[in-house]
């Protein structure tokens, strides 16, 4: 294994593969004609954020627990499992422990680190990679691609590219995984006007769901049947504009997007004072729920007719 420092440097293709034995990987993958021209992964980074993650955006222990549960459950106790940028392993680290085996991918070796820190010795291999540029996974092995909150950083041609090919070919599933908040809320509020903001200064704001739906639709070009996005875990939270504000303002970037210094402090100025005329206080805390929700598709086999699907799966959990 590698020492910290040595991660801190370089923005190859695919740099290094860091706490990993699995057969399922390989460093050596041809990613020379996968890059994109207008990707840049360099651009925006978690590296900053990997310490503040979990407090920040974290989820409930026992939500993480019943997100892995349903994954685990398409995969009927074992099979592969490729997590595509795995953060910090709230979802993963439960994954990993389980009787499948798990790859979690991430440009990020600050929240590997702090992944690595929740995994067992032996349990689970973690590769640190730009999955914008192809995946350093052997063809044709995976059961669940599995990507939360991640997948609309990268670009979408080359999601499902890379997908379809390290699918098994007796079918895998898809599964986009992201959190949800309550319409009123107050979070929800403060990040509609924030994007408003950054819309009007020409940045324009990455955004999860429409990001879902483009690859959703591209798979179902390619025969996949999508499954209606589910509710699995939901759980209350207290917000308070002061908390949101603040956290803005620690990590780099707003809304997936690396934005100038001072745009960004205009920005949040002008959100401090929206946001004191709209809500009040912003240490007055109010109570809201959030809710994880999966969206994706079920990949036909290739050779057979033997197909998993996430719908006969997650049947009893509440639809969206
Ligand atoms: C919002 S976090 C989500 C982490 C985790 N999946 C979760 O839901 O808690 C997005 C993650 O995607 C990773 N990421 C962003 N761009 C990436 C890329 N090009 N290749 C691999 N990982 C990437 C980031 O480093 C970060 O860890």
């Amino acid at each position: 294994m590698k020492s910290d420092d040595s991660y801190k440097n370089g923005r190859d293709a695919i740099r290094s593969v860091a706490f990993c034995t699995s057969s399922f990987t390989t460093a050596c993958y041809d990613v020379s004609n996968m890059i994109p021209a207008e990707h840049d992964a360099s651009s925006f980074t978690f590296d900053d954020q990997a310490e503040s993650f979990d407090r920040r955006a974290g989820l409930p222990a026992a939500s993480a627990r019943d997100v892995a549960l349903v994954l685990q459950e398409l995969l009927d106790g074992s099979g592969l499992v490729i997590d595509i940028g795995a953060g910090t392993g709230e979802i993963g680290s439960v994954l990993a422990s389980g009787s499948s085996s798990y790859v979690g991918i991430d440009i990020s070796a600050p929240m590997l680190f702090a992944f690595r820190r929740k995994l067992g010795p032996h349990s689970g291999c973690l590769v640190q990679a730009d999955a914008g540029r192809g995946w350093p996974i052997v063809s044709g092995q995976a059961n669940l691609v599995f990507s939360s909150r991640a997948a609309h950083l990268l670009p979408p041609e080359l999601f499902v590219r890379e997908t379809l090919r390290v699918a098994h070919p007796a079918g895998a599933v898809v599964a986009l995984g992201s959190v949800k908040r309550e319409q009123g809320s107050l979070r929800a509020d403060l990040r509609r006007e924030m994007r408003r903001l950054l819309a009007a200064a020409g940045i324009r704001a990455r955004g999860g769901r429409r990001a879902r739906e483009t690859l959703v639709a591209s798979f179902e070009t390619h025969g996949a049947r999508p499954f209606r996005p589910r509710r699995v875990a939901s759980w209350s939270v207290s917000e308070r504009p002061a908390d949101s504000l603040r956290a803005w303002r620690e990590k780099s970037g707003l809304a997936g997007r690396s934005v100038p210094e001072q745009i960004k402090d205009d920005i949040l100025r002008h959100l401090e004072d929206w946001s004191q005329k709209r809500h009040g206080e912003p240490t007055t805390s109010r109570q809201t729920v959030e809710h994880y929700e999966l969206s994706g598709v079920c990949l036909p086999g290739r050779s057979t007719s033997e197909n998993v699907c996430i719908t006969d799966i997650v049947r009893n959990k509440g639809d969206v």
